[in-house]
């Protein structure tokens, strides 16, 4: 008779941790937001990608439903108040109110502090922070209606440190895990947790683009110094795993935090 393995019986009986769950995941066509949209679906949750780029999110969502998981795209510019709401009612009007929310669309820059522009301090702004500010005092509404939910905000090991040619990124990253510490505090009684997580480089467009645009001002994140620092290149999948942990009610009890995803960089003497 074939002895029954503990191991995968118990497996067999943890029912997936976003069942039922409703997942809005920003920026989620690409990088880090893709890998949290395809984690999410497998494990239950009906993903809602917004972004920018509509073809991309729509192939994301082709890729989950062909895996026999759920998800719908949703077109919207996050620095548009008006794309954000239509896309936000779209969402509900499809799935429901939101129990999670992923913050993760974001970009770039990598410029000298005194040649940055006031136009693109507006827009780094603008994407990074203001668009962070506008979907989640739209979506925890929601969540509250809903009976609670959880907010995980993209950040950066950029916010903590101080990096040449980064600075206006960094002070967008830092923005942002302020949000997240007081919206931490001011929800808590109504079942909204809001944490943060910010990874070092990752294999993304956006982290090779950050890459070649260091190398570009003389400023070489090359294998060396990435072996230097976080050892290897962060994968999506590594970020995804945290970012999905904090918003699973396993982490019920963590609120306020902002998890660096560097291998021990920020610790290292
Ligand atoms: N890659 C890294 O090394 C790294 C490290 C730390 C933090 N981050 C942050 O992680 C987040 C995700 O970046 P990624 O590396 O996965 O990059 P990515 O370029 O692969 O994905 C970013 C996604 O955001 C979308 N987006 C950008 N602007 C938008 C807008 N105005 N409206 C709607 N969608 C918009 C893009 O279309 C894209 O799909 C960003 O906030 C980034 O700052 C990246």
């Amino acid at each position: 008779m074939r002895q029954t393995n503990l191991a995968e019986t118990r497996i067999a009986h943890i029912p997936a941790r976003f069942e039922g769950q409703v997942a809005i995941v920003t920026g989620g066509a690409s990088g880090m937001g893709r890998a949290q949209a395809m984690r999410l679906a497998a494990e239950g949750a009906s993903v809602a990608i917004v972004d920018i780029n509509a073809v991309a999110a729509d192939e994301a969502a082709q890729a989950i439903k062909a895996a026999g998981n759920i998800a719908e795209a949703f077109k919207a510019d996050l620095t548009d108040p008006d794309e954000l709401s239509l896309a936000l009612s779209a969402i509900q009007d499809r799935f429901g109110a939101a129990n999670l929310l992923f913050n993760n669309a974001g970009t770039m820059l990598v410029k000298g502090y005194t040649e940055t522009t006031e136009a693109e301090f507006d827009h780094l702004v603008s994407v990074n922070v203001r668009s962070a500010f506008m979907v989640t005092r739209r979506v925890i509404p929601q969540m509250i209606e809903n009976g609670g939910g959880s907010i995980v905000m993209m950040s950066s090991v950029a916010a903590a440190r101080g990096f040449p040619l980064e600075s206006i990124y960094g002070m967008t990253k830092a923005a942002v895990q302020a949000l997240t510490l007081n919206i931490a505090i001011e929800y808590r009684d109504r079942g909204v947790r809001c944490n943060a997580i910010c990874p070092a480089f990752v294999r993304t467009p956006h982290g090779l683009r950050e890459i070649d645009a260091f190398k570009t001002l003389g400023v070489a994140w090359d294998d060396s110094a990435i072996a230097d620092t976080q050892l290897r290149i962060c994968e999506p999948e590594d970020v995804a795993s945290v970012a999905l942990y904090l918003a699973s009610r396993e982490a019920g009890f963590l609120n306020g935090v902002a998890v660096p995803i560097d291998n021990g960089w920020m610790v290292k003497a």
